[in-house]
């Protein structure tokens, strides 16, 4: 459902409007010199028709991916090792319920329908990140995916907190505190399973054995094969590029698996003293395609299960907008009824 605020927003400025809309000029120059002040370009501002697709893309694609991202870890709920654990991971997913929703508002604001956003959802068109479609068969993967998969996401997110468009950035900052628990919390997980049993040592290594390239492959292809990256940068959306970030996510990465006792399963890690940076090894971008194409571990479960949500919620969006119908209803009477009283005195 749009807002009426956002709805309004779009239709100023066109819904997806490009250079017919602005025969002068005068919007696309506001918009140039926005991105060169590093100002924020706002839901009411003209931009080109190119930029709020992308954007709507990118920031749809990154909602569902934090609510697909709620059920590979909803899969530990019940079984958590205790009550703190399990009030720890239910609060965690629960933040990502409150990601998601973050960011469908913000796409809103760029004139597209959250019904349509959750429709593309549910009929397996729209993409979300393909991390969550790896299953978690151990305790400990609630600790990789902690550590891993939400330790790459703070390194992606954190320059998008100074992305041009405004709700989108502003979402960011909040996002980005919240994930820095989650990277917290899963490393903590797995430092208690370090120090334990040989077993849960084993468990623990087996687990960032199989999370450790998926995490890495977060970041998207290699810099050479990413040929939207550059128009991204340039609207100031990106900031680094997909090389750049990963690199930076390694670096990150070897002195707290030191801390931890892992080994991160890549023979090729070494100090770069010349590059002032860890060497890695490459990649095993087949398996990347593979998931992305549909066909890793769980893709078909991960939306069937969304849309079974989807539909069991009915009834609670039919009482929420039964009730706002309301609420619109009675204070339009109360301001009725009020009005004659204002004018007489
Ligand atoms: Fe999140
Ligand atoms: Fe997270």
């Amino acid at each position: 459902m749009v807002t009426p605020t956002a709805r309004a927003a779009a239709t100023e400025t066109g819904g997806v409007r490009d250079a017919d809309d602005d025969p002068q000029g005068d919007g696309r120059r506001r918009f140039e010199e926005l991105l060169a002040s590093e100002s924020r370009v706002e839901p009411t501002d003209w931009m080109p028709a190119a930029y709020r697709k992308t954007l709507i893309r990118q920031i749809s694609q990154h909602a569902h991916s934090e609510i697909i991202g709620m059920q590979p870890e909803g899969n530990w709920i019940t079984r958590a090792p205790s009550l703190k654990r399990k009030a720890i991971l239910m609060a965690k997913v629960q933040d990502e319920a409150g990601h998601g929703l973050y960011l469908y508002s913000a796409a809103q604001t760029l004139g597209i329908d959250r019904e349509e956003m959750f429709d593309q959802l549910i009929t397996g068109r729209a993409k979300y990140s393909s991390i969550f479609n790896y299953t978690t068969p151990t305790w400990a993967d609630m600790g990789s995916i902690g550590w891993l998969v939400d330790g790459a996401a703070i390194c992606n997110q954190v320059p998008l907190c100074r992305a041009s468009y405004g709700p989108y950035g502003r979402a960011m900052v909040r996002i980005c505190k919240e994930e820095s628990f989650h990277q917290r919390q899963g490393f903590e997980i797995l430092l208690a399973l370090m120090n334990g049993t040989e077993e849960q040592r084993a468990m623990a290594q087996e687990s960032v054995n199989r999370w450790y390239a998926p995490a890495l492959m977060m970041f998207g292809p290699p810099d050479a094969d990413s040929p939207n990256s550059q128009q991204s940068m340039a609207w100031n959306i990106k900031r680094f590029s997909n090389d750049e970030l990963r690199q930076r996510f390694v670096d990150m990465l070897v002195p707290q698996a030191e801390i931890l006792g892992v080994t991160l399963p890549d023979p090729a890690i070494r100090w770069n003293e010349e590059r002032g940076h860890y060497d890695f090894g490459d990649l095993d971008w087949t398996e990347f395609s593979e998931v992305l194409a549909g066909r890793g571990p769980a893709n078909a479960v991960r939306v069937s299960r969304r849309r079974t949500a989807h539909e069991n919620g009915a009834w609670v969006r039919e009482a929420a907008r039964a009730y706002a119908d309301k609420q619109a209803t009675a204070s339009a009477a109360s301001r009725a009824s009020a009005a004659p009283e204002k004018i007489a005195s």
